[in-house]
Protein backbone atom coordinates (compact mmCIF):
# COMPACT_ATOMS: atom_id res chain seq x y z
CA UNK A 1 0.00 0.00 0.00
CA UNK A 2 2.92 2.68 0.79
CA UNK A 3 4.74 1.26 -1.89
CA UNK A 4 1.86 2.22 -4.17
CA UNK A 5 1.15 5.57 -2.58
CA UNK A 6 4.89 6.61 -3.62
CA UNK A 7 4.89 5.14 -6.95
CA UNK A 8 1.53 7.42 -7.02
CA UNK A 9 3.03 10.65 -6.00
CA UNK A 10 6.02 10.18 -8.17
CA UNK A 11 4.23 9.44 -11.04
CA UNK A 12 2.34 13.00 -10.31
CA UNK A 13 4.98 15.08 -9.18
CA UNK A 14 7.29 13.66 -12.07
CA UNK A 15 4.52 14.29 -14.64
CA UNK A 16 4.42 18.11 -13.45
CA UNK A 17 7.79 18.64 -14.02
CA UNK A 18 7.61 16.50 -17.13
CA UNK A 19 4.66 19.44 -18.25
CA UNK A 20 6.67 21.98 -16.76
CA UNK A 21 9.84 20.99 -19.04
CA UNK A 22 7.74 20.46 -22.46
CA UNK A 23 6.91 24.04 -22.12
CA UNK A 24 10.26 25.43 -21.90
CA UNK A 25 11.73 22.88 -24.50
CA UNK A 26 14.03 20.74 -22.41
CA UNK A 27 13.39 16.91 -20.95
CA UNK A 28 12.89 16.06 -17.29
CA UNK A 29 15.87 14.85 -15.75
CA UNK A 30 15.68 12.40 -12.52
CA UNK A 31 17.22 14.90 -10.30
CA UNK A 32 14.06 17.14 -11.28
CA UNK A 33 11.68 14.55 -10.51
CA UNK A 34 12.84 13.58 -7.17
CA UNK A 35 12.77 17.50 -6.39
CA UNK A 36 9.37 17.75 -7.66
CA UNK A 37 8.40 14.78 -5.15
CA UNK A 38 10.13 16.27 -2.46
CA UNK A 39 8.40 19.53 -3.32
CA UNK A 40 5.17 18.04 -3.35
CA UNK A 41 5.59 15.98 0.16
CA UNK A 42 6.64 19.27 1.87
CA UNK A 43 4.05 20.91 1.00
CA UNK A 44 1.95 18.13 2.05
CA UNK A 45 3.63 17.28 5.11
CA UNK A 46 3.44 13.81 4.56
CA UNK A 47 7.00 12.20 4.27
CA UNK A 48 8.05 9.06 2.79
CA UNK A 49 8.41 7.78 6.77
CA UNK A 50 4.73 8.14 7.35
CA UNK A 51 3.23 7.17 4.28
CA UNK A 52 4.77 3.60 4.94
CA UNK A 53 2.71 4.07 8.27
CA UNK A 54 -0.23 4.16 6.41
CA UNK A 55 -0.51 0.20 5.29
CA UNK A 56 -1.87 0.35 9.30
CA UNK A 57 -5.18 1.29 10.07
CA UNK A 58 -5.11 4.55 12.16
CA UNK A 59 -6.85 3.61 15.71
CA UNK A 60 -8.16 6.23 17.75
CA UNK A 61 -9.53 5.96 21.45
CA UNK A 62 -13.19 6.44 21.99
CA UNK A 63 -13.16 8.21 25.54
CA UNK A 64 -10.31 11.19 25.82
CA UNK A 65 -9.95 13.39 28.41
CA UNK A 66 -13.39 15.30 27.66
CA UNK A 67 -15.31 13.06 29.40
CA UNK A 68 -13.50 13.20 32.88
CA UNK A 69 -15.84 13.16 35.29
CA UNK A 70 -18.87 11.19 32.92
CA UNK A 71 -20.88 10.99 35.72
CA UNK A 72 -21.28 14.25 36.85
CA UNK A 73 -24.19 15.43 35.33
CA UNK A 74 -26.41 12.79 37.24
CA UNK A 75 -25.02 14.43 40.51
CA UNK A 76 -26.13 17.64 39.62
CA UNK A 77 -29.50 16.09 38.77
CA UNK A 78 -30.02 15.37 42.07
CA UNK A 79 -28.51 18.09 43.99
CA UNK A 80 -31.29 20.30 42.46
CA UNK A 81 -35.39 19.46 42.71
CA UNK A 82 -37.08 20.02 39.74
CA UNK A 83 -39.37 23.11 38.79
CA UNK A 84 -40.35 24.12 35.75
CA UNK A 85 -41.73 27.50 36.49
CA UNK A 86 -38.31 29.37 36.31
CA UNK A 87 -37.94 28.22 33.11
CA UNK A 88 -40.66 30.17 31.81
CA UNK A 89 -38.77 33.77 32.37
CA UNK A 90 -37.26 32.73 29.23
CA UNK A 91 -39.68 32.65 26.67
CA UNK A 92 -40.09 35.82 24.39
CA UNK A 93 -36.70 37.32 26.14
CA UNK A 94 -33.44 38.35 24.14
CA UNK A 95 -30.29 36.80 25.91
CA UNK A 96 -28.30 39.75 26.01
CA UNK A 97 -26.31 39.91 29.29
CA UNK A 98 -25.88 37.41 32.27
CA UNK A 99 -27.44 40.48 34.56
CA UNK A 100 -31.09 39.75 33.70
CA UNK A 101 -30.74 35.86 34.90
CA UNK A 102 -32.35 34.95 37.95
CA UNK A 103 -30.24 32.53 39.69
CA UNK A 104 -33.58 29.98 40.40
CA UNK A 105 -33.45 29.82 36.23
CA UNK A 106 -30.05 29.21 35.68
CA UNK A 107 -30.23 26.43 38.38
CA UNK A 108 -33.25 24.79 36.07
CA UNK A 109 -31.34 25.56 33.08
CA UNK A 110 -28.26 23.59 34.17
CA UNK A 111 -30.63 20.67 35.79
CA UNK A 112 -32.20 20.46 32.18
CA UNK A 113 -28.76 20.52 30.84
CA UNK A 114 -27.63 17.77 32.89
CA UNK A 115 -30.88 15.81 31.90
CA UNK A 116 -29.76 16.03 28.43
CA UNK A 117 -26.53 14.91 29.00
CA UNK A 118 -26.90 11.66 31.10
CA UNK A 119 -29.50 10.49 28.40
CA UNK A 120 -28.69 12.48 25.13
CA UNK A 121 -29.94 9.76 22.88
CA UNK A 122 -33.44 9.98 24.30
CA UNK A 123 -33.60 13.72 23.52
CA UNK A 124 -31.52 13.41 20.03
CA UNK A 125 -33.18 10.37 18.70
CA UNK A 126 -36.45 10.07 20.27
CA UNK A 127 -38.02 13.41 20.88
CA UNK A 128 -37.02 15.95 19.37
CA UNK A 129 -38.31 18.86 20.63
CA UNK A 130 -36.90 21.56 18.49
CA UNK A 131 -38.60 20.04 15.04
CA UNK A 132 -40.07 22.66 12.47
CA UNK A 133 -37.53 25.40 14.02
CA UNK A 134 -35.18 27.23 12.29
CA UNK A 135 -31.92 28.76 13.34
CA UNK A 136 -30.42 31.77 12.08
CA UNK A 137 -26.32 31.58 13.13
CA UNK A 138 -24.88 34.63 12.39
CA UNK A 139 -21.32 34.72 13.16
CA UNK A 140 -18.73 38.14 12.04
CA UNK A 141 -16.10 36.73 14.00
CA UNK A 142 -14.32 33.81 13.72
CA UNK A 143 -15.64 30.97 16.47
CA UNK A 144 -15.13 27.04 16.17
CA UNK A 145 -16.83 26.31 19.96
CA UNK A 146 -19.87 28.62 20.19
CA UNK A 147 -21.45 28.70 16.34
CA UNK A 148 -20.57 24.72 16.04
CA UNK A 149 -22.00 23.73 19.41
CA UNK A 150 -25.20 26.51 18.72
CA UNK A 151 -25.62 24.53 15.58
CA UNK A 152 -25.01 21.11 17.00
CA UNK A 153 -27.77 21.55 19.73
CA UNK A 154 -30.41 22.72 17.45
CA UNK A 155 -29.98 20.03 14.99
CA UNK A 156 -29.61 17.41 17.51
CA UNK A 157 -32.95 18.31 19.15
CA UNK A 158 -34.32 18.19 15.74
CA UNK A 159 -34.39 21.88 14.20
CA UNK A 160 -32.73 23.59 11.30
CA UNK A 161 -30.27 26.22 11.09
CA UNK A 162 -29.40 28.42 8.42
CA UNK A 163 -25.53 29.98 9.18
CA UNK A 164 -24.08 33.60 7.97
CA UNK A 165 -20.31 33.32 8.81
CA UNK A 166 -19.62 37.33 6.44
CA UNK A 167 -21.75 39.84 6.46
CA UNK A 168 -20.47 41.03 3.32
CA UNK A 169 -22.85 38.10 1.94
CA UNK A 170 -25.74 39.58 3.60
CA UNK A 171 -27.63 43.40 2.42
CA UNK A 172 -25.38 44.74 5.49
CA UNK A 173 -22.58 45.23 2.64
CA UNK A 174 -24.91 47.80 0.21
CA UNK A 175 -25.96 49.98 3.37
CA UNK A 176 -28.77 47.83 5.13
CA UNK A 177 -29.23 48.87 8.83
CA UNK A 178 -29.27 45.76 11.23
CA UNK A 179 -32.70 46.98 12.72
CA UNK A 180 -33.78 45.75 8.98
CA UNK A 181 -31.61 42.59 8.91
CA UNK A 182 -33.84 41.89 12.35
CA UNK A 183 -37.33 42.85 10.51
CA UNK A 184 -36.15 40.07 7.58
CA UNK A 185 -35.05 37.65 10.09
CA UNK A 186 -38.15 37.68 11.68
CA UNK A 187 -39.82 35.94 8.85
CA UNK A 188 -36.97 33.37 8.11
CA UNK A 189 -36.02 32.21 11.48
CA UNK A 190 -37.45 31.40 15.49
CA UNK A 191 -34.12 32.44 17.20
CA UNK A 192 -30.86 34.38 16.14
CA UNK A 193 -27.58 33.90 17.44
CA UNK A 194 -25.21 36.54 16.67
CA UNK A 195 -21.34 37.53 17.11
CA UNK A 196 -20.69 40.94 16.40
CA UNK A 197 -17.61 43.03 17.32
CA UNK A 198 -19.38 45.74 17.25
CA UNK A 199 -20.88 45.64 21.08
CA UNK A 200 -24.07 47.79 20.24
CA UNK A 201 -25.22 45.43 17.21
CA UNK A 202 -27.15 42.54 19.86
CA UNK A 203 -29.00 45.61 21.20
CA UNK A 204 -29.93 47.15 17.45
CA UNK A 205 -31.24 43.69 16.19
CA UNK A 206 -32.81 43.12 19.48
CA UNK A 207 -35.28 46.44 19.06
CA UNK A 208 -36.56 45.26 15.79
CA UNK A 209 -36.67 41.40 16.63
CA UNK A 210 -39.86 39.42 17.36
CA UNK A 211 -37.75 36.47 17.76
CA UNK A 212 -35.40 35.59 20.40
CA UNK A 213 -31.72 36.71 19.69
CA UNK A 214 -28.51 35.72 21.95
CA UNK A 215 -25.73 36.98 22.21
CA UNK A 216 -22.64 35.06 21.27
CA UNK A 217 -19.94 37.43 22.03
CA UNK A 218 -20.28 41.31 21.91
CA UNK A 219 -16.86 42.76 21.23
CA UNK A 220 -15.24 43.27 25.15
CA UNK A 221 -19.04 43.03 26.71
CA UNK A 222 -20.43 40.11 27.57
CA UNK A 223 -20.37 36.41 26.29
CA UNK A 224 -23.46 35.14 28.54
CA UNK A 225 -23.75 31.83 27.49
CA UNK A 226 -20.25 30.72 27.79
CA UNK A 227 -20.39 32.06 31.54
CA UNK A 228 -23.37 29.52 31.61
CA UNK A 229 -21.33 27.01 30.37
CA UNK A 230 -18.43 27.88 32.89
CA UNK A 231 -20.60 27.35 35.84
CA UNK A 232 -22.72 24.30 34.38
CA UNK A 233 -19.19 22.87 34.68
CA UNK A 234 -17.90 24.06 38.11
CA UNK A 235 -21.86 22.96 39.15
CA UNK A 236 -21.25 19.39 37.66
CA UNK A 237 -17.97 19.17 39.55
CA UNK A 238 -18.90 20.29 42.72
CA UNK A 239 -22.64 19.60 43.25
CA UNK A 240 -23.14 21.04 46.72
CA UNK A 241 -22.29 24.18 44.53
CA UNK A 242 -25.88 24.51 43.70
CA UNK A 243 -27.37 23.24 46.90
CA UNK A 244 -30.02 26.22 48.61
CA UNK A 245 -27.21 26.12 51.44
CA UNK A 246 -23.15 25.80 50.71
CA UNK A 247 -21.21 24.53 53.69
CA UNK A 248 -18.20 26.96 54.50
CA UNK A 249 -16.04 23.98 53.63
CA UNK A 250 -17.45 23.42 50.23
CA UNK A 251 -17.43 27.36 49.66
CA UNK A 252 -14.80 27.24 46.58
CA UNK A 253 -11.91 29.84 45.79
CA UNK A 254 -11.57 30.34 42.29
CA UNK A 255 -8.49 32.18 40.54
CA UNK A 256 -9.30 33.78 37.19
CA UNK A 257 -6.17 34.54 35.46
CA UNK A 258 -7.84 37.66 32.16
CA UNK A 259 -8.88 41.21 32.58
CA UNK A 260 -12.38 41.90 33.66
CA UNK A 261 -12.72 44.93 31.80
CA UNK A 262 -10.98 43.45 28.85
CA UNK A 263 -12.64 39.95 28.35
CA UNK A 264 -15.97 39.29 27.91
CA UNK A 265 -15.85 35.95 28.70
CA UNK A 266 -14.28 37.28 32.16
CA UNK A 267 -17.01 39.94 32.62
CA UNK A 268 -19.41 37.73 31.80
CA UNK A 269 -18.16 34.91 34.66
CA UNK A 270 -17.80 37.66 36.95
CA UNK A 271 -21.86 38.35 36.31
CA UNK A 272 -22.67 34.92 36.93
CA UNK A 273 -20.64 34.36 39.75
CA UNK A 274 -22.12 36.56 41.57
CA UNK A 275 -25.66 35.16 41.36
CA UNK A 276 -24.13 32.83 43.67
CA UNK A 277 -22.04 34.38 46.22
CA UNK A 278 -22.64 31.90 48.78
CA UNK A 279 -20.82 29.25 46.65
CA UNK A 280 -17.53 31.17 46.45
CA UNK A 281 -14.74 31.77 49.09
CA UNK A 282 -12.94 34.35 47.19
CA UNK A 283 -12.36 35.38 43.55
CA UNK A 284 -8.67 36.56 42.77
CA UNK A 285 -8.18 38.14 39.50
CA UNK A 286 -4.46 37.69 38.02
CA UNK A 287 -2.96 39.88 35.51
CA UNK A 288 -0.05 40.89 34.10
CA UNK A 289 2.48 43.28 36.67
CA UNK A 290 3.49 45.45 33.71
CA UNK A 291 -0.13 46.38 32.35
CA UNK A 292 -0.14 48.67 29.74
CA UNK A 293 -1.00 52.13 31.51
CA UNK A 294 -3.86 52.63 29.31
CA UNK A 295 -5.56 49.86 30.60
CA UNK A 296 -7.25 49.35 34.00
CA UNK A 297 -8.52 45.97 35.47
CA UNK A 298 -12.02 46.78 35.87
CA UNK A 299 -14.23 49.27 34.14
CA UNK A 300 -15.36 52.16 35.97
CA UNK A 301 -18.24 50.37 38.65
CA UNK A 302 -17.41 46.90 37.30
CA UNK A 303 -15.56 46.29 40.58
CA UNK A 304 -18.73 47.27 42.71
CA UNK A 305 -21.44 46.19 41.47
CA UNK A 306 -20.01 42.57 42.08
CA UNK A 307 -18.75 43.51 45.32
CA UNK A 308 -22.09 44.85 46.32
CA UNK A 309 -23.55 41.79 44.64
CA UNK A 310 -21.54 39.58 47.67
CA UNK A 311 -18.10 38.60 45.83
CA UNK A 312 -15.10 39.05 47.73
CA UNK A 313 -12.70 40.08 45.19
CA UNK A 314 -8.62 40.19 45.47
CA UNK A 315 -6.15 41.14 42.67
CA UNK A 316 -2.60 39.40 42.32
CA UNK A 317 -0.21 39.22 39.98
CA UNK A 318 1.70 36.57 41.09
CA UNK A 319 0.30 33.16 39.71
CA UNK A 320 2.65 30.81 41.33
CA UNK A 321 1.60 32.30 44.76
CA UNK A 322 -1.92 31.76 44.36
CA UNK A 323 -2.04 28.16 43.01
CA UNK A 324 -1.73 26.13 45.87
CA UNK A 325 -4.91 27.82 47.14
CA UNK A 326 -6.74 27.92 44.21
CA UNK A 327 -10.10 25.16 43.64
CA UNK A 328 -10.89 26.42 40.21
CA UNK A 329 -8.53 28.33 38.03
CA UNK A 330 -10.13 29.61 35.15
CA UNK A 331 -7.84 31.13 32.53
CA UNK A 332 -7.80 33.33 29.04
CA UNK A 333 -5.47 35.17 27.19
CA UNK A 334 -7.28 36.97 24.00
CA UNK A 335 -9.77 39.67 24.49
CA UNK A 336 -11.67 40.65 21.01
CA UNK A 337 -11.56 44.19 20.63
CA UNK A 338 -13.75 45.64 17.09
CA UNK A 339 -11.87 43.32 14.20
CA UNK A 340 -9.24 42.41 15.81
CA UNK A 341 -7.86 41.09 19.43
CA UNK A 342 -5.33 41.77 22.20
CA UNK A 343 -2.99 39.31 23.96
CA UNK A 344 -2.65 39.84 27.67
CA UNK A 345 -1.10 37.58 30.37
CA UNK A 346 1.56 36.68 28.24
CA UNK A 347 3.93 36.10 31.39
CA UNK A 348 1.62 33.21 32.48
CA UNK A 349 1.23 29.91 31.30
CA UNK A 350 -0.07 26.36 33.08
CA UNK A 351 1.66 23.18 33.08
CA UNK A 352 0.99 20.20 34.71
CA UNK A 353 4.48 20.54 37.58
CA UNK A 354 2.22 23.03 38.69
CA UNK A 355 1.52 22.73 42.90
CA UNK A 356 -2.39 22.45 42.09
CA UNK A 357 -4.58 21.32 44.82
CA UNK A 358 -5.55 17.43 44.23
CA UNK A 359 -8.84 18.11 43.54
CA UNK A 360 -8.41 21.66 41.82
CA UNK A 361 -9.83 22.13 38.13
CA UNK A 362 -8.57 24.32 35.15
CA UNK A 363 -11.02 25.91 33.07
CA UNK A 364 -10.42 27.38 29.74
CA UNK A 365 -13.14 28.88 27.68
CA UNK A 366 -10.46 27.92 24.58
CA UNK A 367 -9.10 28.85 21.88
CA UNK A 368 -5.94 27.20 23.30
CA UNK A 369 -2.59 29.31 23.28
CA UNK A 370 0.82 29.02 25.02
CA UNK A 371 -1.32 30.14 28.30
CA UNK A 372 -2.62 26.48 28.86
CA UNK A 373 0.12 23.68 28.02
CA UNK A 374 -0.71 20.74 26.49
CA UNK A 375 0.41 18.56 28.97
CA UNK A 376 -2.20 19.19 31.29
CA UNK A 377 -4.76 18.03 29.19
CA UNK A 378 -4.37 14.32 30.27
CA UNK A 379 -4.50 14.85 34.07
CA UNK A 380 -7.52 15.05 36.29
CA UNK A 381 -7.16 18.76 36.13
CA UNK A 382 -8.31 19.22 32.65
CA UNK A 383 -12.11 20.50 32.53
CA UNK A 384 -11.76 22.40 29.70
CA UNK A 385 -12.70 19.78 27.50
CA UNK A 386 -15.42 18.94 29.39
CA UNK A 387 -16.63 22.51 29.72
CA UNK A 388 -16.60 22.81 26.02
CA UNK A 389 -17.97 19.87 25.85
CA UNK A 390 -21.33 20.44 28.07
CA UNK A 391 -21.98 23.57 26.66
CA UNK A 392 -23.53 21.91 23.76
CA UNK A 393 -26.28 20.38 26.16
CA UNK A 394 -26.31 23.76 28.10
CA UNK A 395 -27.17 25.56 24.64
CA UNK A 396 -29.77 22.75 24.26
CA UNK A 397 -31.60 23.61 27.39
CA UNK A 398 -31.30 27.08 26.73
CA UNK A 399 -32.98 27.19 22.98
CA UNK A 400 -35.60 24.54 23.87
CA UNK A 401 -36.72 27.25 26.86
CA UNK A 402 -36.23 30.03 24.45
CA UNK A 403 -38.55 28.65 21.92
CA UNK A 404 -40.92 27.40 23.81
CA UNK A 405 -40.34 24.01 23.70
CA UNK A 406 -39.99 23.00 27.68
CA UNK A 407 -43.05 21.44 27.92
CA UNK A 408 -41.99 18.79 25.71
CA UNK A 409 -38.93 17.55 27.94
CA UNK A 410 -40.21 18.67 31.20
CA UNK A 411 -43.15 19.57 33.48
CA UNK A 412 -42.97 23.42 33.04
CA UNK A 413 -45.87 24.28 35.64
N1 LIG B 1 -15.36 29.98 23.85
C1 LIG B 1 -15.55 30.56 22.66
O1 LIG B 1 -16.25 31.59 22.54
O2 LIG B 1 -14.94 29.92 21.62
P1 LIG B 1 -15.12 30.32 20.10
O3 LIG B 1 -14.48 31.65 19.90
O4 LIG B 1 -14.46 29.22 19.32
O5 LIG B 1 -16.60 30.39 19.80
Amino acid sequence: MGFLVKKFLRLWTGNCCLGYRWRIGSFPTRSDLQTGYECFSAMTHLPLALLDELKDPIRFKPLGPDVFGRTHPQELLAAIAEDGEPLLDLVNQHVVSIQAFRSQTLLQLFRLAAKYETNPDRYCRHNTPLTGKILINAFYEPSTRTRLSFDSAWHRLGGDSINITDRSTTGIAKGESLEDVAHMFNNYGDCVVLRDGNPHAVYAMSSTLRIPIINAGNGIDEHPTQAMADLYTIFKWRPSLAMPSVSASDRIRIGIVGLPSRMRTVRSLLRILAKFPAAVEEVVIIHDADLNSSISVFDPEQLEELVEAGLNIRVSTDLHREIPELDVIYINAISWVGDTYEVHGQAFRLTREMPYKPEAIVLHPLARGPELCTSLDDTPHNWYFSQARGAVFLRMALLTCMVNRAERVIDVV
